[in-house]
């Protein structure tokens, strides 16, 4: 491909018409040698580099967002700053969107990919990959809210909810952990409200078998590798 596709495919940050500038300046290389031509040939595994960086080719890229409150997972909602703001230049990437949305009040992991069969594989009902949030109630957590969960309770009179395994958070008598294998709209919030208590925070901390990082501070984005990414998709099941 063309070296000035290849460094825009990778860095959305960088238009071809600024990559021809760079070009122009004598700032690109590949493979050690300084680049002359837009239409330079390169391959994927060619190491070209800007400015003596080496942009590493990949096809697809996985982001752990840490969603701070008053962020939106679309695109433009009004007002609101939206997850796309806090993905850092370097890691802009045509065709980027947040895999499974989280509501503007929750906090916590959202993968944010380009890569659209894993987001359908992560988000399909078919395979129930399971998502673990931890919830704090504005009432006392009850033991007897386990088995309801348990069961697959009904919300909203009628939309029947998979099984869903609930435990106490050790020390708390209002928060505890929930792993959902399913994704309705304000899922749940709604479960509570359905056994006569209230969602006050959530938080998600982990997507299939992969946890949040402990030390991503809100707001941050860190790249998930290779053998992370299959990790997503543990713990699925099919019907
Ligand atoms: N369930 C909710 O109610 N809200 C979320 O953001 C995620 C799951």
């Amino acid at each position: 491909m063309r070296i000035d596709k290849f460094i825009s495919s990778q860095r959305t940050d960088l238009s071809r018409g600024d990559v021809k500038k760079l070009i122009r300046a004598g700032r690109v290389t590949a493979d050690g040698a300084v680049v002359k031509s837009p239409e330079h040939k390169v391959s994927e595994t060619s190491e070209v580099a800007v400015d003596g960086e080496v942009i590493t080719y990949k096809e697809h890229i996985y982001l752990m967002l840490n969603k701070p409150q008053g962020y939106v997972c679309s695109a433009k909602e009004g007002s609101s700053p939206t997850v796309y703001e806090l993905v850092p230049p370097q890691f802009r990437r045509r065709g980027l969107f947040p895999a499974g949305r989280l509501d503007k009040d929750t906090v916590g992991f959202v993968l944010m990919t380009d890569d659209g069969q894993l987001a359908h594989e992560m988000l399909s009902p078919v395979h129930h990959v399971p998502k673990t949030y931890i919830v704090t109630l504005e009432g006392p957590y009850r033991e007897d809210y386990e088995n309801s969960f348990a069961e697959g309770l009904v919300i909203d009179g009628g939309e029947k909810c998979l099984p869903a395994e609930l435990s106490p958070v050790e020390g708390e008598d209002r928060v505890c952990r929930l792993v959902l294998h399913e994704g309705k709209f304000h899922q749940v919030k709604r479960m509570f409200e359905a056994v006569g208590n209230r969602v006050v925070f959530l938080q998600r901390v982990k997507i299939g078998g992969l946890d949040l990082c402990e030390n991503l501070a809100l707001g941050e984005c860190l790249e998930i590798m290779h053998k992370d990414v299959e990790k997503l998709l543990a713990g699925a099941g099919t019907d």
